[in-house]
């Protein structure tokens, strides 16, 4: 093998920035030459391919963002598109590829490779850290100490006036930023689609707790099957009749995405990034480069994108306990 490309595709996330590096400086490294692909999928149809230097990537490490862009292709969903990709990538030589994202963009990789033969290695890139085959992606650190921030700014307010208030993080479909969240930042309350949590739950715990507390705090996951932290609230607050006022809502939204990486995500990403590239050149394809008890694992993308991977119950349990 001797071109490989990168990209990145699906949500961005803090620390792809620290894997797109290591993968162009360990494939300089091992004499390859490493093209970057802008635009995920999209950059792949069109041709949006650029060779990569070692000081392309320079002081890069700790920004947030994809410096190749991102986006989610309807494009290469089709046959044709992924034909016109297959193309694209003939045209230039390249060999291997390196995907980093999530499971969308894992299971175009493993179409990809199944209809072309083209390796691929995934890098687990999302904020959402539901992704089976590693204990963490990258730029979930990140993205949870940034909500944690926000959570204690909000703790002050909610204290000084007596509020509840609901905060709501992301999570499509997986509360491992909520649930992380409402452990380090103390809150009374944790909404996650892993688990059911009714309405009434939340009323009645909420009626229990405002005899010994003034103010709360309910993190709730946007993917909660209760809906999001808007619906729940204006639901709860009519059991609240005369302190309706009390009752606030703030969606943190894509300011969970951004920001300068945790060294844990610069360390992930650069991690993740040099086995994504040594799993290439040792015949390690299909599969997602991971890290679980801080070894690298090799997952194969069927895995990856099949089999879910659980919220540990004794975090929930914890905050639980804890929020009494
Ligand atoms: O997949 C990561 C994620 O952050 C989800 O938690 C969220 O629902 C989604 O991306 C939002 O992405 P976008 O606004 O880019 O469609």
């Amino acid at each position: 093998m001797k071109k490989i490309a990168v990209y990145t595709s699906g949500g961005d996330s803090p620390g792809m920035n620290a894997c797109i590096r290591a993968v162009v400086r360990t494939g300089i490294y091992y004499n390859l030459e490493v093209y970057g692909i802008k635009y995920g999928y999209d950059g792949i149809i069109n041709g949006n391919i650029k060779k990569m230097q070692s000081h392309s990537v320079s002081n890069i490490l700790q920004r947030g963002g994809t410096i190749l862009k991102s986006a989610r292709s309807n494009e290469f969903r089709t046959k044709e598109g992924r034909q016109k990709a297959y193309e694209q990538l003939t045209k230039h030589g390249i060999e291997g590829l390196v995907a980093i994202g999530g499971d969308g963009t894992f299971t175009g990789a493993k179409v990809f490779y199944e209809e072309y033969g083209i390796p691929v290695v995934g890098c687990p890139g999302t904020i959402d850290n539901d992704i089976y085959g590693t204990d963490y992606t990258i730029g979930f650190d990140t993205a949870v100490n940034t909500a944690l921030e926000a959570i204690d700014k909000i703790r002050d307010t909610a204290a000084a006036h007596d509020r509840v208030f609901f905060v709501e993080v992301m999570g499509r479909d997986s509360g491992y930023i909520a649930i992380e969240c409402a452990i380090g930042g103390g809150a009374e309350m944790v909404m996650v689609p892993e688990t059911t949590t009714t309405i009434s739950e939340v009323s009645d715990y909420l009626k229990n707790l405002r005899k010994t507390k003034t103010s709360s705090i309910v993190v709730v996951a946007e993917g909660d099957e209760e809906g999001g932290a808007n619906t729940i609230m204006e639901k709860v607050k009519t059991e609240f009749i005369g302190d309706e006022k009390k009752f606030k809502v703030t969606t943190l939204g894509h300011i969970q995405r951004g920001g300068s990486p945790t060294a844990k995500d610069r360390l992930l990403g650069s991690r993740s990034g040099l086995a994504a590239v040594e799993g290439l050149l040792n015949g390690q394809y299909n599969c997602m480069a991971g890290i679980i008890n801080d070894q690298v694992v090799y997952t194969p993308f069927d895995d990856c994108i099949n089999k879910s991977k659980p919220l540990n119950k004794d975090y929930l349990k914890l905050q639980e306990i804890l929020s009494i």
